[in-house]
């Protein structure tokens, strides 16, 4: 039997469950074994339900990786552990699969570059959507012309979520947590997937791709990040992304990332890997495959000329977004007159009202909360002139260039 590549996961329970479930369908399939599991709580705390283990655990990722030698590391920890841990793993000589988003800031992102480019080591980051056909499917389709010229891409996210997933984690919800940033809003973590998205179809992938970020963010939870966010981003290629987010919805709906040119649209649908065009010609939807971002780093390390799906640098332009919301005020809390506290199938939530129709004007008309005369919108736009070299004040940052 050939030496299959030997794979850790470090933060084993939340998200880690499901990435031990993609492991071990690897170890399944002989892609791969799974030597090692790395989390401060045991895989068998029965207060998780996490199963049973036959696999080594161990209580941090530095003895596990001395002990358990593994060729690649999936790290599914807290936003603000993630460039120690996978610095770490890149150091022992392992390919990391970095949940996203990958860093809490441009400058951890731009050591962690750097840790790459020192170790020869490869970070693949777990925006699973960048896996997706479907994105091809609408590149191909721009490339091809079907959709005229390309003016923007916008993003409809209304989510609910319980007051339960604020208090699972001490980090959830937070801004920043013992003086390290952690960025957990709506824009950076729930919703980073139709962030991420609507950059890479609007061909935004490095941080130079993105010249401008504002952002109109409020708050309904008793966080400190903000929940209900309209943005609003230029890109270097001159489309507009807009996005109006939210975790206060009613109902739990599909994002939706709209591509709009002079001759068409095509929308994404991003849980079903599916495109709808709407043309002159009609509408048609198409259906993709999608490849896991675990898969495609064992391709690569394999055969090098298989490209990474979601390497680090491609994250350039969705870590511009991330840093802009990380250096942004305080989001404004929501009046408590618009906000209703519901409880039902979803657990409590809060609701912020008739949230669902103002997201999908921000989508539609290009214009935040505030800008729209919300009634709950009392916030300022925060511009962000994102480009390094739009600051007077910024030293020049070379190293930033080189984000292909
Ligand atoms: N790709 C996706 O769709 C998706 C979905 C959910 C979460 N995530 C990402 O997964 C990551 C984890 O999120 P979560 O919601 O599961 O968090 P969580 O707080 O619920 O779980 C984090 C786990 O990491 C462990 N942990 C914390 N610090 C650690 C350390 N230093 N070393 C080892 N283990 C440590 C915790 O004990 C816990 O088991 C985040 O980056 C999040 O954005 C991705």
């Amino acid at each position: 039997m050939p030496d299959l590549p030997r794979v850790a996961l470090v933060g084993i329970h939340g998200y880690g469950v499901h990435q031990r479930r993609a492991i071990e369908e690897h170890e399944a399939a002989g892609r791969a074994r799974l030597v090692g599991l790395a989390d401060p709580v045991p895989p068998d705390d029965p207060s998780d339900g996490a199963p049973q283990t036959a696999v080594p655990w161990f209580p941090d990722l530095r003895t596990m990786l001395d002990t358990a030698r593994p060729d690649v590391v999936v790290v599914a920890t807290p936003i603000h552990t993630h460039t120690d841990l996978a610095t770490l793993a890149l150091r022992a000589g392992c390919d990391v699969l970095l949940e996203k988003p990958p860093t809490a800031s441009l400058e951890e992102l731009d050591r962690l570059l750097g840790t790459v480019a020192e170790t020869g080591r490869e970070v693949q980051v777990g925006f699973q959507t960048f896996g997706s056909a479907a994105l091809d499917v609408i590149h191909d389709a721009v490339a091809a012309g079907e959709l005229g010229e390309v003016r923007s891409v916008d993003v409809v996210g209304t989510w609910v979520r319980p007051e339960s997933y604020f208090t699972r984690s001490e980090w959830a919800g937070r801004r920043t947590l013992g003086g390290r940033a952690v960025v957990d809003g709506v824009v950076t973590n729930p919703l980073a997937h139709a962030v991420a998205a609507a950059l890479h179809l609007a061909g935004a992938r490095t941080t130079d791709d993105v010249v401008s970020v504002e952002l109109d963010q409020y708050r309904a939870n008793d966080i400190e990040a903000d929940d209900t966010s309209a943005v609003r981003v230029v890109t270097s290629g001159g489309v507009r992304v807009v996005l109006g987010l939210t975790l206060c919805a009613a109902t739990h709906s599909v994002p939706t990332v709209t591509v709009r040119g002079t001759a068409g649209t095509a929308t994404l649908d991003y849980y079903a890997d599916t495109v709808t065009f709407r043309t002159a010609d009609g509408e048609r939807t198409v259906a993709a495959e999608r490849t896991h971002l675990l898969t495609n780093l064992l391709d690569h390390r394999d055969d090098p000329s298989v490209p990474l799906l979601s390497p680090l640098r491609g994250t350039g332009a969705f870590m511009r977004v991330l840093d802009a919301v990380r250096a942004a005020p305080d989001p404004t809390p929501v009046p408590a007159e618009h906000v209703e506290r519901v409880t039902d199938d979803a657990g409590t939530h809060r609701v912020v009202h008739d949230v669902e129709a103002w997201c999908a004007r921000v989508a539609a008309e290009g214009r935040t909360f505030a800008e729209l005369g919300a009634p709950w919108a009392r916030g300022q736009v925060h511009a962000s002139a994102t480009h390094p070299s739009a600051h007077a004040s910024d030293a020049p940052r070379p190293d930033l260039e080189d984000r292909a």
